[in-house]
């Protein structure tokens, strides 16, 4: 069993299950203000999953690339990964708890399948809770039982193990019933039962029953639409079932670590600390590759994706040089996982020179930056030793950070070396009083929450669609959409055009817009094939992968004429009478040939 097999098994099966197959998305959440990535499959659904309706029907399947950074710091062992591909299976209030268990226990258990023994198998359901009135869910355990499971078998488990969601502060959530496989060694204790984290009982697939939206006041507002949303990770699959101890024991990571043997000399398996050196290269270097390679891929900057893409690059080459490594190696590595995975991610080859010319630059600005920032650290040393409590002071790694571009987290690494620890809260302090007085901390995103389809949001989107056809009849029809941006303050839009916009330019725009807000154009939305679409004049941001079946929204009709057609998911206000008074209120540049509007409406 490889990736390429597990994902076809899964896509085939729930495809035989009358589930359409839907493309995963980008990396980079679109009109997602709280999060910097897709870190589910149930990201870019979530509209749907609160009740807005699908192109593509109730039942869905797919593969979706993700990124999870909070477990960084722990990569480097064998399980952690930042970025994964996300197996799922959606019900948008067709079926629910009875049809989903089945469903995932005949994908588990078929020799036609997975063909998993079905005494291996062990489940947990939620077991209740009563400060917020949540039942326990004996309803899943029911259709367990059914299937033949044993009491010992079927674990009751706290919130902390089966409830999932909001993927942030807000957003659809619910109680989860998690599939695990006994891996056959003794039960730890008397408690020992699945869900244990002792090693006997390892998790391979979750079924989320989103039964509720939680709302901004905390509160839980069950769902009219119930929806199912299930998530099995590719390589945690795979490497369960082909019993390896670690997924980098996989086929999975196999090329990439032989990649990585040979760019640094050095072989995997002689050495433990050196080991984990290559495990973070081969993580980082993956990461990288995706996040670069994305159609809306970003440069490594010092906000947003683009900041920890930097992170990700210059962590995997601080590692290299541990190995011994001196140069750039890094799109070498790339190379290989481009080819390993440009089949079912083909945006990868199409982007290749741009993530190998990213990563070369990145490589060598940092290269520059280590070289200057290891000399400081290492001139500090003696000096730092003497210390009793053996801190290193907040201010003096804010210092390297402000005079040589020395990251936070290799002063702590350097300093962990030494047997010191950085003083952090010291050093986020000067951290942020340096981003208040730069003013660079205002476009930070902050972890949590998930879209928002609040009434302002909503009105903002829509103002999107008309400020885009608006920039087209002004600046003209190589205007297209590169990236935007809301919040409940104010909206962010990317475009591709060489020069900066005029005053009048300005003025103009924001004109055409307020004019189509004050005709009051209704807007409306058709669902319709690609080509359809695409025929009717209807707009597609670039590079961005849509579905056969795509919802177009348009503004104006017939009778006052059509002002803008998009290919847009949604949700958009009724008609633009609601959206307000549009202003922009700053444009800039954000990227070499892409300008940035920022605007608000009021
Ligand atoms: N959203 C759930 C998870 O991430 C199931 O897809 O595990």
């Amino acid at each position: 069993m490889n990736a390429n097999e597990l994902r076809r098994k899964y896509i085939d099966f729930f495809k035989s299950k009358g589930h359409a197959q839907i493309q995963g998305k980008s990396l980079l959440p679109d009109n997602d203000p709280t999060v910097l990535f897709t870190t589910a499959g149930m990201h870019p659904l979530v509209p749907y999953l609160l009740g807005e309706e699908h192109p593509a029907g109730k039942r869905l399947v797919n593969f979706q690339k993700c990124i999870r950074t909070g477990d960084i710091d722990a990569v480097g062992d064998f399980s952690h990964l930042t970025f994964f591909e996300m197996l799922g299976n959606w019900s948008l209030g067709d079926y629910f708890k009875d049809g989903a268990i089945r469903m995932s226990y005949e994908f588990l258990t078929s020799p036609e399948w997975l063909g998993i023994p079905h005494e291996s198998l062990g489940v947990t359901v939620f077991e209740g809770e009563s400060s917020t009135s949540i039942p326990p869910d004996d309803e899943s355990a029911e259709v367990w039982r059914k299937l033949g499971f044993s009491e010992d078998k079927i674990s009751y488990r706290s919130r902390a193990d089966n409830w999932w969601g909001p993927a942030g502060v807000t957003g659809p959530c619910g109680p989860d019933s998690e599939m695990f496989i006994d891996m056959g060694k003794e039960p730890c204790g008397p408690d020992c039962a699945p869900g244990c984290d002792c090693g006997k009982w390892l998790e391979i697939w979750n079924d989320v029953f989103m039964q509720f939206n939680k709302d901004a006041d905390g509160k839980y507002i069950p769902l009219t639409n119930k929806c199912v949303d299930t998530g099995m990770g590719v390589e945690r699959t795979v490497t369960i079932l082909t019993g390896k101890k670690s997924v980098y024991d996989t086929e999975i990571f196999a090329p990439i670590i032989a990649a990585i043997e040979k760019a640094v000399n050095y072989s995997y398996g002689t050495d433990e600390e050196k080991d984990r050196s290559v495990r973070i290269i081969a993580d980082h270097a993956r990461s990288s590759t995706f996040i670069l390679g994305d159609p809306k891929g970003v440069s490594p900057s010092n906000v947003g994706a683009g900041y920890v893409l930097r992170r990700l690059i210059r962590r995997a080459v601080r590692h290299a040089r541990k190995l011994g490594s001196e140069g750039r190696f890094l799109a070498e590595i790339a190379a290989v996982v481009v080819d390993e995975f440009a089949g079912p991610y083909p945006e990868l080859r199409e982007n290749i020179a741009f993530i190998m010319d990213e990563l070369n630059k990145e490589e060598e600005r940092f290269l520059e930056t280590l070289q200057k920032g290891e000399k400081e650290f290492e001139k500090l040393l003696p000096n730092l030793l003497k210390d009793p409590k053996k801190i290193m002071s907040g201010r003096l790694a804010f210092k390297l950070y402000d005079t040589y571009g020395f990251p936070i987290e290799l002063t702590e690494e350097l300093a962990k070396e030494s047997g010191l620890t950085v003083n952090r809260a010291e050093f986020d302090e000067a951290f942020k009083k340096h981003q208040e007085l730069s003013r660079a901390g205002g476009d930070q995103v902050f972890k949590g929450g998930l879209v928002d389809n609040s009434e302002i949001t909503t009105k903002y989107h829509t103002a999107t669609h008309l400020l885009q056809k608006a920039l087209q009849q002004v600046l003209g029809q190589h205007i297209a959409q590169k990236g935007s941006n809301i919040t409940a303050e104010r909206m962010r839009f990317d475009f591709s055009h060489p020069a900066p916009m005029s005053k009048d330019e300005i003025e103009q725009v924001e004109a055409i817009v307020n004019e189509q807000i004050r005709r009051d154009l209704p807007v409306s939305m058709k669902v319709m094939s690609l080509d359809d679409a695409k025929t009717a004049g209807a707009m597609a941001l670039f590079g961005e992968k849509y579905e056969s079946q795509v919802k177009v929204y348009t503004i104006g009709d017939e009778a006052l004429g059509i002002f803008s057609r998009e290919v847009c998911g949604g949700p958009h206000v009724e008609h633009t009478g609601l959206i307000g008074k549009f202003k922009i209120q700053k444009e800039q540049s954000s990227s070499q040939g892409v300008r940035r509007i920022r605007a608000v409406i009021a």
